[in-house]
């Protein structure tokens, strides 16, 4: 099981494309969404013309099928659902985009959403926790909470673009983002061709 959380930083398409693809792979998905991560997607996927609700209903929105039973979704203040607690059995969490208010939360264990617990929960129990950190230009405040996320156990992968794999579109730019992090999370994946190959 993966945890993804979306916080309100642009990009919310990569994390909803790293949920897609979690899910194509067959993977169970725990999504998690803060409010600020709605009103971006909402703005950014949809031109504000549509406020979802649910993940169910945006990859619906997409076309996307997928097997329904794979995917939980949960509110960003529910502390009693599974990504709250250590004892729950997940591989991973990953943010993506994360918020520099959220990088902040992470980087200082103030885990007052379910998505910054949940990050607390993987960095405290040693398991994978990737941050993509989504703003610029960078502050020291920023760059600082990088460094303290990154010493705690934490992957930093910035949404940023490689150019020698020729991008066409944007979709292009964002499935690089998402390769990296299903590189990291060890899961199989067509989203761009590895240097060197054929
Ligand atoms: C359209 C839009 C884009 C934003 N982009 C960013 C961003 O790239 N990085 C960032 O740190 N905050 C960004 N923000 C501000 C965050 O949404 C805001 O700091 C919010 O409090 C984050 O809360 P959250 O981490 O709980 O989602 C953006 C806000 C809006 C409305």
């Amino acid at each position: 099981m993966y945890i993804v959380g979306i916080t309100g930083a642009s990009g919310s398409v990569i994390g909803i494309r790293l949920i897609e693809e979690l899910l194509r792979s067959g993977r169970h998905v725990s999504a998690i969404v803060s409010d600020s991560g709605w009103r971006t997607l909402g703005h950014e996927l949809f031109r504000n013309r549509k406020n979802p609700s649910s993940l169910a209903e945006v990859l619906d929105t997409r076309n996307f099928t997928f097997d329904r039973g794979l995917l939980s979704e949960y509110s960003n203040d529910d502390f009693f659902a599974p990504p709250a607690s250590g004892t729950a059995r997940f591989e991973a969490v990953i943010v993506a985009p994360l918020s520099m208010k959220s990088l902040s939360a992470i980087a200082h264990g103030y885990a007052d959403t379910l998505i910054t617990r949940a990050a607390d929960v993987a960095l405290k129990e040693g398991r994978r926790c990737i941050l993509v950190p989504r703003e610029t230009p960078l502050s020291l405040i920023h760059l600082d909470n990088m460094l303290s996320a990154r010493k705690a156990g934490a992957d930093i992968l910035p949404p940023a673009p490689a150019f020698y794999t020729y991008p066409e579109t944007i979709g292009d730019v964002v499935d690089f983002t998402v390769g990296k992090i299903l590189g990291l999370l060890g899961v199989g994946h067509e989203l761009f061709r590895p240097w060197g190959d054929a």
